[in-house]
């Protein structure tokens, strides 16, 4: 027995580091399935576009969401797929809840809101119940019950959940599908790359260097996994004043004067380094997020307003994007 135990603890101190890894020397070999798995089209769906960042909060949901809704409004038939099994956003964005019914192969069925087809691990998992009693006198401000069944999963079953979300889908005839990515470039976004034929990537980044730093990262992952970079898009590229209109880059503006010589850094400067197109630029405005908020994003929020210069952003960038992956505009 306690031969055992100071066996099991020589082992572990032969170790470099917790996880086992060793700091310096080759990286160790992990047992190899036989094969890369094939990349396959989904199934009933022409192109499919992956809207990723690599960092979380950057407005990545909001984009994918209104890039598809301008696809859908024009006609074009479009789905989205929420990918982000911990923090599923589409449910809240398109105001959708419920179970998806099965069809006669046991696939899911998509929800659709606006004319948009969606998919989400937020309609498969157990809905909050409503309030017992709500009094009449005091209307609740936030009618849409928060759900607060935490999603703590390890890698396989992250795995056979994305592979149900991936593979297991009726969406019918799609010309397009968006993918809305979580944030990072780990399991979820490998197993994606790996196994689906993706037409693009958008890339998603705000202004500030610690977004671009990951973003670019990003851009690495799809081009080492020959998948065309469609373009960045800035989001939160200033502020757009409510009461004037007046335009505040408050994360700067990509320029400096550097010994007397105009440079450029920032978003449009990491394009052309890269080689990548830039999309457009979205405004950082209290409507987009309250438009998100309540369920009705800015493209159909804002239909009616043809002079409505945060629609107008989103619309000229889904048109640059259907430019790129071949979709008649
Ligand atoms: N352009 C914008 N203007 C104002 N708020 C925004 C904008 N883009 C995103 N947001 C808000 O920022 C938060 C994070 O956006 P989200 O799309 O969920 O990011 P991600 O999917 O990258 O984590 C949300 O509350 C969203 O409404
Ligand atoms: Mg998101």
């Amino acid at each position: 027995m306690l031969s055992k135990r100071l066996f099991s603890t020589f082992r572990v101190l032969q170790h470099d580091n917790p996880l086992g890894l060793p700091r310096s020397g080759t990286p160790p070999s992990f047992p190899r399935r036989r094969g890369l798995p094939e990349k396959r089209k989904i199934r009933d769906v022409k192109k499919v576009i992956a809207v990723s960042s690599a960092k979380g909060g950057v407005g990545k949901s909001t984009i994918a969401v209104n890039l598809a809704l301008a696809f859908a409004r024009r006609g074009i038939r479009t789905g989205i797929l929420d990918t982000d099994i911990f923090g599923p956003s589409i449910p809240t964005l398109l105001n959708l809840s419920g179970e998806p019914r099965l069809d006669e192969n046991n696939c899911l069925l998509p929800l659709t809101n606006y004319g948009l087809k969606s998919m989400s691990m937020g309609y498969l998992l157990p809905q909050p119940s409503p309030p017992s009693s709500t009094p009449q006198s005091s209307p609740d401000p936030n009618p849409i019950p928060m759900d607060s069944t935490p999603i703590s999963w390890r890698g396989l079953m992250v795995t056979k959940a994305m592979h149900q979300l991936l593979h297991s889908v009726t969406w019918g005839a799609l010309d397009v599908l968006f993918l809305d990515l979580p944030p990072g470039t780990g399991d979820v976004q490998l197993t994606i790359n790996q196994e689906i034929q993706l037409d693009g990537a958008v890339v998603v980044t705000t202004p500030q260097d610690i977004a671009l730093r990951d973003a670019v990262r990003g851009i690495g992952m799809f081009q080492r996994m020959d998948v065309p970079v469609l373009g960045m898009v800035r989001n939160m590229a200033f502020f757009s004043c409510p009461c004037c209109g007046t335009a505040t880059e408050i994360f700067g503006h990509g320029h400096a004067h550097l010994k007397g010589k105009e440079e450029e850094w920032g978003v449009r400067a990491e394009c052309r380094r890269l080689g990548v197109e830039f999309l457009g630029d979205v405004p950082l405005d209290g409507a987009v997020c309250a438009d998100a908020d309540r369920g009705v994003p800015t493209v159909v929020a804002e239909e009616n307003n043809p002079d409505s210069k945060r629609r107008g952003a989103f619309l000229e960038i889904a048109e640059r994007v259907a430019g790129r992956v071949g979709v008649q505009w």
